[in-house]
């Protein structure tokens, strides 16, 4: 996904633009550029395909301009190359622009453009706009009247930040649809697609909402929409710790979060947990008896690894609150014309906030009158501001593209869901809530001992890192968390990986079992562990390799498996938290060793903002 900055101050801008762009690699990019503001006609850019460091060797770090805009590119239209890296230009050379997002009209601009005379330079949809900026300013148009008038004529998404030759220390921005984020300083402004790269020069953020233009000049942020002045914007005061989102003494961001989720989960249970006996959950949800008792059914939307913790969350709430779940890919849910009935509440789960499927997937089901709540990680984002209510995974920046702590703390935020709302239709047994909310408070510290396994799973990684295929087998609320294992492994170090319930193998995938086949089967001591370890037996039987993760105490597995990973007993409802934490560090350090990016995977982005 793209990433965007801008600056305008009294600093030199070059290494701040730069340094953002570094902040938001995470998001993926194939290409990069800045445009640098003269003070007078004119631009200097800078522009390069391929990582960072091939733009940083082209940039003149002791340029004087204080006034610039920034881009990393992830293609959608044109390929990844130094003539389709933004910023792109107009005519006649005096407006730039960078934008984040797709014009779904592009053609038709081209055309119009095409019949003004104007020829094109690239391949990209985006530099239709500031040919049609220039265009509009060619026949009169002021550079902000130019601007509002080339917003009005897209379709589709965008974030879009612009500067003018003959208008220094200026940038016009407009946003509907992927982020953009200002940070509030003394004589200078910061522009990004996320607050990351504004925490280190300032804590105060305003976000930009849908439909908002704005201007940002040293003097401040001027926020304007295209019918009018735009509603006064809350400045947020962000909490994040710049050095929070830093690698530490971790070789990658994603080792340093599979580590830290013992912290997050604290930190995502803090002040949820019951104190006091009979004491209801507190969670921080706007909702009255009336609200939790008007929930008849649940739809949950969501795409990648937060659609797995909805299919664990469609167990945890089915078992504890006898409330029917229905779990749809987010870019499914879309376009199925969903059967909403009244007393349905839509549950978007993402981790960013940000990806386009999820809330196109809660804007259709508020549409059909469904309440809207969203699981999310990142206060402030568009899925925390259009959804009606939000529950918070606390689990501080998440910058490795393969998620990993958010996953675990949005299945702690279901489980709390499910037995909360189960309080409150009197379907959950006192003893469960009891050993669940307890096993809750333990599980921070089994998380920092099943991460301890690490030397194990390093064995695993270094035997089967040349393995083309990998099988993981799951039953119950453990099948998600195959697909999760699944999913953690071809992301990051793309062997083709499939998760499986164990009982579905003999329909079909049972014919892919040889002794080159890894089988990883998770076989926590739950009422599905027999008939799982009869369907290993039929894959051991045609020379399976079965590594298991298990309760301590049952390795044995009648000699089935190739090895046993004993994990720390737990209650089984909260175990497929507990088990994700070896496929993590599995997928880990098979990736390490195959020497892939591990924090930013070939063609991934860490927030998908586009369809
Ligand atoms: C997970 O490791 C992937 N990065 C991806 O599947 C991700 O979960 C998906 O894109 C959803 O992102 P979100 O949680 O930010 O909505």
């Amino acid at each position: 996904m793209c990433g965007i900055v801008g600056y305008v101050g009294r600093q030199a801008a070059a290494p701040i633009l730069v340094e953002g762009l570094r902040a938001l690699e995470y998001r993926g990019y194939d290409s990069a550029g800045i445009a640098l503001h003269d003070g007078a006609e004119g631009f200097r850019v800078f522009r390069a395909s391929g990582k960072l460091i091939q733009l940083q060797t082209r940039v003149d770090w002791g340029d004087p301009s204080s006034c610039g805009i920034g881009h990393t590119r992830w293609a959608t239209h044109g390929r990844p190359s130094e003539e389709n890296a933004h910023p792109h230009r107009s005519s006649d050379g005096k407006v730039v622009a960078v934008h984040n997002g797709i014009f779904e009209n592009y053609l038709e601009l081209r055309a119009e453009l095409a019949s003004e005379g104007i020829s094109f330079q690239t391949e990209t949809d985006t530099e239709c706009f500031p040919l049609l900026v220039g265009l509009l300013m060619s026949k009169g148009a002021g550079f902000l009247e130019a601007f509002s008038g080339a917003v009005g004529r897209l379709r589709g998404i965008w974030a879009l930040a612009c500067l003018r030759a003959d208008e220094p220390d200026r940038i016009l921005v407009a946003r509907s649809g992927p982020p953009l984020a200002v940070g509030l300083g003394e004589g200078e402004q910061f522009l990004a697609s996320d607050v990351v790269p504004l925490l280190r020069h300032t804590r105060r953020v305003v976000y930009l909402e849908d439909g908002d233009l704005g201007e940002l000049t040293r003097e401040g942020l001027r926020l304007f929409r295209l019918d009018g002045p735009a509603p006064e914007r809350r400045v947020h005061q962000v909490p994040f710790d710049p050095v929070a989102a830093e690698k530490g003494r971790y070789k990658h961001f994603m080792q340093k979060e599979i580590f830290e989720q013992g912290s997050a989960l604290s930190n995502t249970l803090l002040n949820r947990l019951p104190v006091e006996p009979g004491e209801a959950i507190p969670l921080d949800l706007p909702y009255g008896p009336e609200d939790w008792r008007g929930i008849e059914r649940i739809h949950i939307v969501a795409c990648g690894t937060s659609w797995h913790a909805g299919l664990v969350g469609k167990f945890f709430i089915e078992q504890l609150a006898r409330v029917p779940v229905e779990v749809d890919y987010a870019s499914e849910y879309r376009y199925r014309q969903p059967v909403v009935q009244p007393g349905t509440l839509a549950l978007g789960i993402t981790q960013s906030g940000e990806t386009a499927d999820t809330l196109a997937a809660l804007r259709e089901a508020a549409a059909l009158g469904a309440r809207t709540l969203a699981i999310c990680n990142v206060q402030g984002s568009s899925a925390t501001r259009s959804a009606q209510a939000t529950l918070l995974t606390h689990a501080g920046p998440e910058i490795g593209v393969a998620s990993t702590k958010a996953f675990t703390t949005q299945l702690a935020v279901l489980l709390l869901l499910a037995l909360r709302l189960g309080e409150e239709r009197g379907s959950v047994l006192p003893e469960i809530r009891a050993t669940l909310l307890e096993g809750l408070r333990q599980l921070p510290a089994q998380l920092e001992r099943a991460a301890a396994l690490e030397g194990r799973i390093l064995q695993w990684a270094h035997r089967w890192k040349e393995a083309r295929d990998f099988l993981y087998l799951g039953r119950g609320p453990m099948y998600p968390i195959a697909l999760e294992g699944a999913l953690k492994l071809k992301e990051i170090s793309y062997i083709h990986a499939e998760g499986y319930p164990a009982g579905e193998m003999k329909h079909g995938p049972i014919a892919l079992i040889d002794r080159h086949l890894p089988i990883v089967a998770l076989l926590p001591a739950d009422a599905h562990r027999e008939k799982a370890i009869s369907n290993l037996q039929e894959a051991a039987a045609r020379d399976g390799r079965i590594l298991a993760l298990v309760q301590e105490g049952e390795e044995g597995l009648n000699g089935i498996a190739e090895d046993a990973l004993p994990m720390p007993r737990i209650h089984p409802w909260l175990a497929p938290i507990l088990y994700t934490i070896p496929l993590q560090l599995l997928a880990y350090h098979i990736a390490v060793l195959r020497g892939c990016d591990v924090d930013q995977p070939r063609n991934l982005a860490k927030s998908v903002t586009v369809e």
